[in-house]
């Protein structure tokens, strides 16, 4: 028997996916019609064995509760959300609830981190572990050497063992990048005793609390791999299949795109048609069946419509992600754009971002997650986001800006954030 933990973190985090993680906890954003987990257990559930999947992060239960139901239902295995009381670090949950994670005996647990995208190989990474009879296998892939800072980064030694790991370093170490996936035996949990206990003494306690965290705080990457690295037992699988992060919003679109396509070879009967939704499809597009779409309108490629959305006459849409509720109104244009639940985009408006894509022309290339603004305090380019329940009137241009929840706007913008 299997098992899988995917790590959601809690409000406190995925700041920079703002304004869209105001009103939805950001492993429920909706990538590609599905939020953002609900990707991590649909590669869950096609695994042999693996009947139950954990998730653990510092949310409300309330926030989750009706999507651990949806998902029980839809899969029928066991979907279990398991809160912390403070964030407790990407180790410090698991540990926490180790008794829930070992009940049942477990063969090996998967340990997801639910901010990454990616055509994962849990197969393969299984039939990896039991061969090698590792006690951890991480997924990893190559970055760029610049990038490659911005990552956990892993130097093999014989036989795919981890000889050194360090964790988002300040000089380069390797372009060997941890992916965030992970398959571990149940004895990684005296390892993670092992740093409990040593964290429990005195004078860690009180650098602990300093730091404003709690003593039970244990950080997957510091604690557990870098000690695990060089004891031959901890492996890493690299991989060449698509993979990335999701960080900011303009990642959500690249993530879209890539899902879309997946979806293209493994379940195509997902993707909108131009005979099945008699508007006009160009490339991947994904149509929640309750949205209205008129048939004048184009749609594609790389786009997402969310549940009862209206799209009036001679819409057109590229690369972008509509959320429930919206209403898209006549001959209106959107680009690079993701549009907020409930927002309205007047007729003959235009809404356009600017794509923010890793770079082409250097191979394994990662999303850049810029901050907000550059060095010069100007807002980075980046794709045009309207919050929940804005109102954008007829004919305006909205350029390079991130709207707020609730804005009513009757004037153009470019390069703005409107508060
Ligand atoms: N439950 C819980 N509790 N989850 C947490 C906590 C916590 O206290 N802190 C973080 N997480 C979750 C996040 O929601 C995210 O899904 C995952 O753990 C990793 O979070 P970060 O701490 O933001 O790390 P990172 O994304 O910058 O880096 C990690 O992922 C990279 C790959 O995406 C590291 O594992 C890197 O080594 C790795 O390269
Ligand atoms: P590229 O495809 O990027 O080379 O440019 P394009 O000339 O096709 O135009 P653009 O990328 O600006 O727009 C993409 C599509 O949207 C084109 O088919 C345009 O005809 C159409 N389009 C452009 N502006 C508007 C608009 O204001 N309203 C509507 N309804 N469609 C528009």
């Amino acid at each position: 028997m299997l098992k899988a933990v995917i790590l959601i973190g809690g409000p406190l985090k995925g700041t920079r996916f703002r304004p869209l993680s105001l009103d939805i906890p950001k492993p429920l954003f909706p990538v590609a019609g599905l939020p953002m987990i609900q990707h991590h257990i649909e590669a869950c559930i096609k695994v042999p064995g693996l009947n139950e999947v954990l998730i653990i992060g510092a949310y409300p239960k309330n926030d989750l509760a009706q999507f651990i139901q949806e998902m029980s239902s839809t899969y029928g295995i066991v979907i279990r959300y398991l809160q912390e009381f403070t964030p407790l670090g990407t180790a410090g949950g698991m540990y926490h609830f180790r008794d829930q994670i070992r009940s049942g005996s477990p063969t090996y647990f998967f340990v997801m981190n639910g901010d990454v995208c990616a055509d994962f190989p849990l197969q393969e990474m299984v039939e990896f572990h039991s061969s090698k009879q590792a006690l951890l296998t991480i997924m990893a892939t190559e970055a760029t050497r610049q990038q490659s800072l911005n990552y956990g980064c892993m130097v093999l030694g014989k036989e795919g063992t981890v000889a050194h790991y360090v964790e988002k370093p300040s000089t380069f170490v390797s372009t060997l990048i941890n992916c965030g996936i992970y398959l571990a035996s149940l004895e990684i949990f005296q390892t993670m005793a092992d740093v409990f206990h040593a964290n429990q003494q005195q004078d860690h306690i009180m650098q602990l609390c300093c730091n404003g965290r709690d003593p039970a705080h244990i950080a997957f990457e510091q604690d557990i791999l870098t000690r695990l690295a060089g004891s031959g037992r901890l492996f890493a699988l690299p991989m060449f299949r698509w993979w990335s992060q999701v960080k900011t919003a303009g990642s959500a679109i690249y993530a879209n795109r890539h899902y879309l396509a997946l979806y293209k070879q493994k379940q195509l009967d997902r993707l909108a048609s131009t005979n099945k939704n008699y508007c006009h499809i160009i490339g991947d597009v994904y149509i929640h069946p309750s949205a209205s779409v008129h048939p004048t309108s184009v749609l594609g490629p790389n786009v997402s419509i969310g549940p009862n959305t209206m799209i009036e006459p001679g819409v057109r849409i590229r690369e972008a992600i509509v959320l429930g509720k919206a209403h898209i109104q006549a001959h209106s244009l959107i680009l690079h754009s993701i549009i907020g639940t409930g927002t309205s985009v007047g007729e003959w408006s235009r809404v356009e971002g600017t794509p923010c894509d890793p770079n082409p022309n250097k191979p394994f290339a990662k999303m850049e997650n810029l901050p907000l603004f550059n060095v010069n305090g100007k807002l980075n380019p980046s794709i045009t986001i309207l919050g929940t329940s804005v109102s954008l009137a007829a004919e305006k241009i909205l350029l390079n800006s991130i709207v707020l929840p609730h804005k009513e706007l009757t004037r153009n913008y470019k390069n703005e954030i409107i508060l």
